[in-house]
């Protein structure tokens, strides 16, 4: 079957076409980040409507890249929710009507469970049951996959998302949007580092449970310290992304520890970050575990983790009537198995 996906969650407009038993046939992504640049985070109302003029010629695009004409196409898949509602109700809508003119099924999927399995996208695909740490700009959690729909949160924030933490940061020390990876690049770019001892929040207690509110407000005093020295700025950087590296590290292996899982799985969009999969690769092969990770490309949002999840649950005969909704916010256990 060949299932088309679009993602509009926020902002970043992606479409791919997966064929089941073929694997990613073609696949883009339209990212709006010059768009919100100015204004240094996402405006909810411009990434709604730049969806609605880039989404159609971007189906169009990855229907010819794919050599897949829309009549033959088997279904369709959406992101349904968690994200911004306004550019939820772009992909939905179009995808929808897409689905019903075309007289093939339509399925909204979760934006977290598509991070999550987008691992198996790649040739090395982790086999289930595994330990997942998803790590976006809105969620931070640890969770027990047990197959396609079968979900145990053994931990999640408490506050702010990891993501979140990176993008705050960066905005203190004056980085552009988005802050994640500008951070990354101003800490690579330290000679230094290890000055200032950033907590490792919620390690000193037992529990999977994170917060990283706390570290916002530590780095804030410490770049008034740093005053405009640059390479102060960028040693902070590198400690800043130390303290998250180390916090992440320490409960993936404890909650390796506590289920016996042999194979832990990094997803969304902070999975991007390369001292992560370092660290992580690392302390994996001290407890005997191993590694899983999408290309960098899928970490972040993209329309082939919608593809491929879609495609997973239309052909366990999963999808919807005519009516549709979208959900803002949408927990990952209420999720329906699919075998
Ligand atoms: O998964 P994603 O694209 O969107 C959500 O579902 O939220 O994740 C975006 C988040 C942002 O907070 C961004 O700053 C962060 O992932 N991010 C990174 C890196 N690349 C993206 N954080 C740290 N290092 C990176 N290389
Ligand atoms: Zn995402």
């Amino acid at each position: 079957m060949l299932v088309l996906g679009v993602e509009t969650s926020c902002d970043e407009t992606g479409v791919a076409v997966y064929e089941g038993g073929g694997g990613l046939l073609g696949h883009r992504i339209y990212s709006q980040v010059a768009m919100h640049a100015p204004f240094g985070g996402v405006v909810p109302e411009l990434a709604s409507r730049d969806h609605v003029r880039k989404l159609t010629p971007l189906i169009r695009e990855v229907l010819a890249e794919s050599g897949v004409e829309a009549k033959n196409l088997g279904g369709v898949a959406y992101t349904r929710g968690p994200g911004l509602t306004g550019a939820l109700l772009v992909g939905a809508s179009v995808a929808r009507s897409f689905a019903w003119a075309l007289a093939i099924p339509a399925v909204g999927v979760h934006h977290m469970e598509a991070h999550l399995l987008a691992p198996m996208l790649e040739e090395r695909a982790p086999a289930f049951p595994f330990l997942a740490l998803l790590v976006s700009g809105g969620h931070t959690m640890l969770v027990e996959v047990a197959g396609v729909g079968r979900y145990r949160v053994l931990g999640e924030t408490l506050d702010d998302a990891v993501g979140e933490a990176f993008d705050k940061t960066a905005k203190l020390l004056g980085l552009p949007y988005p802050g994640g990876p500008a951070l990354e690049a101003l800490a690579r770019s330290a000679d230094t580092g290890g000055e200032v001892r950033f907590p490792r929040p919620m390690t000193d207690r037992p529990g999977l449970d994170f917060s990283f509110s706390g570290l916002k407000t530590f780095a804030l005093n410490a770049i008034h310290a740093a005053g405009d020295d640059p390479r102060a700025r960028a040693a902070l950087a590198r400690d800043f992304q130390e303290a998250v590296v180390e916090t992440l590290a320490i409960k993936c292996r404890r909650a390796l520890g506590a289920t016996g899982l042999k194979r832990l799985v990094i997803a969304g969009g902070v999975g991007a970050n390369v001292r992560l999969r370092d660290y992580l690769t690392g302390m994996a092969s001290e407890m005997g575990a191993e590694l899983f990770y999408p290309r960098p490309l899928f970490c972040t949002d993209n329309g082939a983790m919608v593809a491929y999840l879609g495609w997973l649950r239309l052909r366990a005969g999963q999808h919807e009537g005519v009516a549709f909704d979208v959900a803002a916010r949408w927990p990952l256990e209420s999720l329906p198995a699919a075998g």
